[in-house]
C-alpha cells in the first residue's frame, strides 16, 4: 500500500513537473486565465471521485495520465484541451480537498451524472452553483483578511464561466420511458435550469459565458446498444435520441439569444459540440477513426462493445489495444484522441455563435 501510494505521488510529481516545463511563460493573456466550469462526466476532472470515493478504476487514464484520475477517458477531457490552449496547468475539482490547488485559476464543479433537474439533489447545476456562492464568499472573505494570491472581486468578473450540461437530463428522461411528446415538454424547465444559473452568475459579476450545447446522444455505443430495436439514420444513430438533443440545443441557442439582449455587457458564446461530435462520427475514417459506434472498453465486441452488466473498468472488461482508433472510449464518453479534435475544431472559432477566439475573455 505504502510503495503504491510513493509511486502515485511520485509520478503525479513528474508529471506537474512535465506540465511546467512545457508552460512558456510568456501568454497572451494580459491577466493569468480564470475559469470556472459547470457540468457532467463531459467535463468532471475528478469530482465525483474526490467527493464521493466512487472508484473510476484503468484502464481509465491509460493514454495520458498513466493513472486514474476520476476523468471518464482514456486521457484528457475537451475541457483539459481548452485549458492547456492557454497555457494554463489543469483546472482542480472543486471538491478535490488532495489536490494541493488554491484555486488560483479557478475551480470545476463539474461532476459525473449531474443534470439540471431534480434541482436539490447533487451534484445538479443548481448544487454546483450554490458551491460556487459558497467558494467566492469564503475566497473574498480570507482575501480581506490577508491571504493574498487568492481570486479577488476583479478576477471573478473577468473570469469565464463554462457551462456544459444537459445530456444527463435527455438521458434519464428517455431511461423513465418518456414519450417524445412528454420529452419535447420538458425541455423548457431543462432551459430554465440554465437561464438561472446564468443570470446568478451574472448577479455576481459574471460577464463571460461559454456554453456548450449538447452532443450526439443516438450514436453512443450504450444507447445503440440499450434500444435494440430502434430506427437509425443513415449514419446508424438512434434518431429520436438525436432529435431529441437537437431540439435542446434549438432551445439553448435561443436562451443564449435572450440572455445577450436581457444582460447588458455580457458575452455569451454558444458552440455547436453536436456538429463536431456528429461530423466527427459521420466522417470517421477521414479522421483516423474505424469504428465510430464501438467503444474500445466495454465487452461484447462488435457492433457496440458494450454491455451495462460488463462496464469498462469492471471485472471482464475487454479493451482495445489501439484507443486513438475509436471515438468512443466507453460507450458512453469520447476518447482521448477524438477529444483532442473536438478541441481543435472548438478552438478554430468555427462552431461559435459569435465567432469568438476562446482566449477573448482573458485579453482586457
Ligand atoms: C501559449 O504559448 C504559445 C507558445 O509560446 C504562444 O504562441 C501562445 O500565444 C500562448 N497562448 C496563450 C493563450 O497565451
Ligand atoms: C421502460 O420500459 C422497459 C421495456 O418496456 C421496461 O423494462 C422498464 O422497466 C421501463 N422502465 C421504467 C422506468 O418504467
Ligand atoms: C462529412 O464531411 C463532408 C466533407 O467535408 C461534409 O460536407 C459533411 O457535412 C460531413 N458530414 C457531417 C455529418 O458533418
Amino acid at each position: 500500500m505504502a510503495t503504491q501510494s510513493l509511486s502515485l505521488s511520485l509520478s503525479h510529481f513528474f508529471f506537474l513537473f512535465f506540465l511546467t516545463s512545457l508552460s512558456p511563460v510568456s501568454s497572451q493573456c494580459k491577466h493569468p486565465p480564470i475559469i470556472f466550469n459547470f457540468g457532467d462526466s463531459n467535463s468532471d476532472t475528478g469530482g465525483l471521485l474526490a467527493g464521493l470515493g466512487f472508484p473510476v478504476n484503468p484502464p481509465y487514464g491509460r493514454s495520458f495520465f498513466r493513472r486514474s484520475t476520476g476523468r471518464l477517458s482514456d486521457g484528457r477531457l475537451l475541457i483539459d484541451f481548452l485549458y492547456q490552449s492557454l497555457n494554463a496547468s489543469f483546472l482542480s475539482p472543486y471538491l478535490d480537498s488532495l489536490s494541493g490547488s488554491k484555486f488560483t485559476n479557478g475551480a470545476n464543479f463539474a461532476v459525473v451524472g449531474s443534470s439540471t433537474l431534480p434541482k436539490f439533489i447533487p451534484f445538479s447545476l443548481n448544487i454546483q452553483l450554490m458551491q460556487f456562492l459558497h467558494f467566492k464568499a469564503r475566497t473574498l472573505e480570507l482575501a480581506s483578511s490577508g491571504e493574498g494570491s487568492l481570486i479577488n472581486e476583479e478576477g471573478f468578473k473577468k473570469a469565464l464561466y463554462m457551462i456544459d450540461i444537459g445530456q444527463n437530463d435527455l438521458a434519464d428522461s428517455f431511461d423513465k420511458n418518456m414519450s417524445y411528446a412528454q420529452l419535447t415538454k420538458r425541455i423548457p424547465s431543462i432551459i430554465i435550469e440554465i437561464k438561472n444559473a446564468v443570470k446568478s452568475l451574472y448577479n455576481q459579476g459574471g460577464r463571460k459565458f461559454w456554453i456548450h450545447n449538447t452532443g450526439p446522444l443516438g450514436c453512443l455505443p450504450q444507447k445503440l446498444w440499450l434500444v435494440q430495436k430502434g430506427v437509425l439514420d443513415q449514419v446508424g444513430c438512434l434518431s429520436v435520441y438525436n432529435s431529441a438533443a437537437r431540439l435542446f440545443n434549438e432551445a439553448l441557442w435561443h436562451l443564449c439569444q435572450e440572455l445577450r439582449t436581457e444582460l447588458e455587457g455580457a458575452a455569451i458564446v454558444y458552440v455547436d459540440i453536436y456538429a463536431i461530435k456528429y461530423d466527427l462520427i459521420a466522417n470517421a475514417t477521414k479522421y483516423g477513426f474505424s469504428n465510430p459506434l464501438m467503444a474500445c472498453c466495454g465487452f461484447g465486441g462488435p457492433p457496440y462493445n458494450y454491455n451495462v452488466r460488463v462496464t469498462c473498468g469492471n471485472p471482464g472488461h475487454e479493451v482495445c489495444a489501439e484507443g486513438s482508433r475509436f471515438i468512443s472510449w466507453d460507450g458512453i464518453h469520447f476518447s482521448e484522441a477524438a477529444n483532442s479534435i473536438v478541441a481543435s475544431r472548438v478552438l478554430s472559432t468555427a462552431y461559435s455563435s459569435p465567432r469568438t477566439a476562446f482566449t477573448f475573455f482573458c485579453q482586457d
